[in-house]
Parts: structure tokens; C-alpha cells; sequence
């Protein structure tokens, strides 16, 4: 172990949020940790003077940014510059502040988005910046990638350790369950609930079922972060997955079955697929250690029983 976490102050900035909600979770759950948070309404984390302030005033030994400006297509490609310049004044703030502080380690999450859309699969960190990104999501992605220049660079000409995490799709407690705006786990939870309620016969799925997508408990994120503070010592980003892909047809039947939905699952072939394959390569990770160890099945359990708890608070 290179930094010990025991008896350490950790600021996680977006505790509110779903990986940030985690790694709360799990830190309270460890006991040994002395826990720094604030709300947005505390700390709007754009704010550099104010965030500048925060670190002066609580000197966290260690940060976890999992706070940004996160959306989906839709809201990505209609509000491009929002997106860029949010979350860049974000990560600049806390980034800065951490540098001007002394904060001895950061973790900050980037995404698999921040890789070229026709990238070799499974994805290799050292795929970064070889082709164009995905259009849609190209602003947030840019952002991202500014950030983990920006800790690496710092590594390097500084000798700092600010980690960048780069985590495949992620579900669990604290996902966004809307209809329009959520991510395909929660948003098949969503409609096999209601078509159970509504006791309907079949209920439709977009695109062939065939596409590959790789899936983590963001529990199993959470450690993972966790793991990387305490641990890595490169200077360059690290991807953090499951390993394990599943089918969108195959996923959909797993849901099913975590949801009781018992009708006929039909899949809609004019609805569009997206990229056929997304896999990271988590080998950097898994040399370290670390892998997951919470099953598609049980995580999914898990999620269900969060999105029972939603609707009925
Ligand atoms: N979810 C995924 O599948 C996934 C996959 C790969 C990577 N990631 C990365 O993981 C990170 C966290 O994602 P998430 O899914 O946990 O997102 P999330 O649930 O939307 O959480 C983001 C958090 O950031 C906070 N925040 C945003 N802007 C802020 C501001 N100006 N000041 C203060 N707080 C602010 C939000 O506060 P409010 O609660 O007040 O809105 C929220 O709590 C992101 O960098 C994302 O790219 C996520």
C-alpha cells in the first residue's frame, strides 16, 4: 500500500450523486476515515474562489471528484457548451484547489466516452486520442479528457498522484430512474415494474438485442476508487470494469427475472442498436489486484430494491 486511508480526511465532492453516494456509503461503512462532504447548495463546485476557500479551510488529505455535470444523449448534444465549460470550471476548481492545498492524493472519474468511437475493443488506455470521439457526448468527453491531462501532467511535472479512473457503464443504488434521461439498466427496471403493475403481455425492447455492453456495480466502483487511492502509483489514467459483457437481448431477460416480470419480452429491430461492442480493457487494474466480485444477477437485485425504495419514499 502506498497511502494508507486510516485516520485520513477525504472530501468527496458529489456525495449526492450515484458514485459519489458510494463511495460515502462505503467509507462510513470502514469507519476509519474522516469524511468531508458538501451539497451543491453548500459548495457550487464552479466556483474556484469558493472552492479555493474549502480546501484551505478543511486541508482534505485526499479528494474523490465525483461530481459533474452528467447527462445523456439528448441533453449532451443540445447543450454542448454547457457541458464543456461546466464541467471543465468544475474539475479546474477542485483540481486547482487540491494543488494549492497540498492535497496529497485526488481521484477523478472520467468515462469511456473520452475514447475514439471506432476504438479497437477491448479498449486499451493507450487508445486515448487515436481517432474522433462519439459526436454526441464529444464536448463532455473533451472535458474529461482536459481533467485527466491535467492529473497527469501534474504527476509527472510535479510529482503528484491524482488518479484518473475510467469506469464502463455503472448501475446500482442512487441511478436516475426518469424515463427519458436514464441509462439502460434503470430504465428497463422502470418499464418491467410498471408492466408488471399494469399486468401487460409483452413489453418491447429497442434495436436487435445483439449489441455488446459491459456493466459494474457502482458498490464494486466505490472499492475500486478506493483500492486505486490507497494503491496506484502511475502517472497515467486507469480503466476500471467488470470484464464480463452481456447482450442487450440477454440483459433485458436478466432484469426480467431481478423485476418478476413474467410477459413476453419482443424485441423492436427498427430502433437504432449504437456502436455493436464496448468493452474496456481492465487488465492495468486486475495486474494491481483489484476485480469485481458482485454478480450482474445480484447486483441487479440490488438496484431494484433501490428503485422500490424510490418510488415509495
Ligand atoms: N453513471 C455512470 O454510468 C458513469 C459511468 C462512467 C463514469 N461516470 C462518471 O462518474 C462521475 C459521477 O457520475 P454519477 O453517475 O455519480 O453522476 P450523478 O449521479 O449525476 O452525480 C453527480 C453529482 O455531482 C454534483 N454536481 C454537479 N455539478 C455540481 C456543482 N456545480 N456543484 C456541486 N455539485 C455538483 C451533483 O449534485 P446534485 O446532486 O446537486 O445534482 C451530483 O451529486 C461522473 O464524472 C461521470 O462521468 C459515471
Amino acid at each position: 500500500m502506498v497511502f494508507d486511508l486510516a485516520g485520513k480526511s477525504v472530501f468527496i465532492a458529489g456525495h449526492n450523486g450515484m458514485v459519489g453516494g458510494a463511495v460515502l456509503r462505503l467509507l462510513k461503512q470502514r469507519g476509519d476515515v474522516r469524511l468531508i462532504t458538501a451539497s451543491r447548495r453548500q459548495l457550487d463546485l464552479r466556483d474556484e474562489h469558493a472552492v479555493g476557500a474549502f480546501f484551505t479551510n478543511h486541508r482534505p488529505d485526499a479528494c474523490v471528484l465525483a461530481a459533474a455535470r452528467v447527462g445523456g444523449i439528448i441533453a449532451n448534444s443540445a447543450n454542448k457548451v454547457g457541458f464543456l465549460y461546466d464541467n471543465l470550471r468544475l474539475q479546474n476548481a477542485v483540481i486547482g484547489a487540491a494543488r494549492a492545498s497540498d492535497t496529497e492524493r485526488l481521484l477523478f472519474l472520467g468515462s469511456s466516452c473520452i475514447y475514439p468511437k471506432l476504438a479497437d475493443q477491448p479498449i486499451r488506455e493507450d487508445s486515448l486520442l487515436t481517432g474522433p470521439l462519439e459526436p454526441t457526448n464529444d464536448a463532455y468527453a473533451i472535458a474529461k479528457i482536459a481533467g485527466l491531462k491535467l492529473c497527469e501532467f501534474l504527476n509527472r511535472e510535479e510529482g503528484r498522484a491524482y488518479i484518473s479512473a475510467q469506469p464502463c457503464n455503472l448501475y446500482g443504488p442512487g441511478d436516475n430512474y426518469h424515463p427519458t434521461t436514464s441509462h439502460v439498466i434503470p430504465g428497463l427496471i422502470r418499464r418491467f415494474h410498471e408492466a408488471k403493475h399494469s399486468r401487460a403481455s409483452e413489453t418491447f425492447i429497442w434495436g436487435t438485442g445483439t449489441p455488446l455492453r459491459e456493466f459494474l456495480y457502482v458498490d464494486d466502483l466505490a472499492k475500486a476508487l478506493v483500492f486505486l487511492l490507497e494503491n496506484y502509483k502511475d502517472p497515467g489514467l486507469i480503466n476500471v470494469g467488470s470484464g464480463e459483457e452481456i447482450s442487450i437481448g440477454d440483459l433485458a431477460g436478466l432484469v426480467a427475472e431481478a423485476v418478476g416480470y413474467e410477459g413476453v419480452l419482443k424485441l423492436d429491430p427498427s430502433k437504432p442498436d449504437g456502436t455493436p461492442r464496448k468493452l474496456m480493457d481492465s487488465s492495468k487494474i486486475r495486474s494491481y489486484g483489484w476485480r469485481s466480485r458482485t454478480s450482474l444477477q445480484e447486483g441487479l437485485r440490488h438496484a431494484y430494491a433501490d428503485y422500490l425504495s424510490v418510488i415509495e419514499a
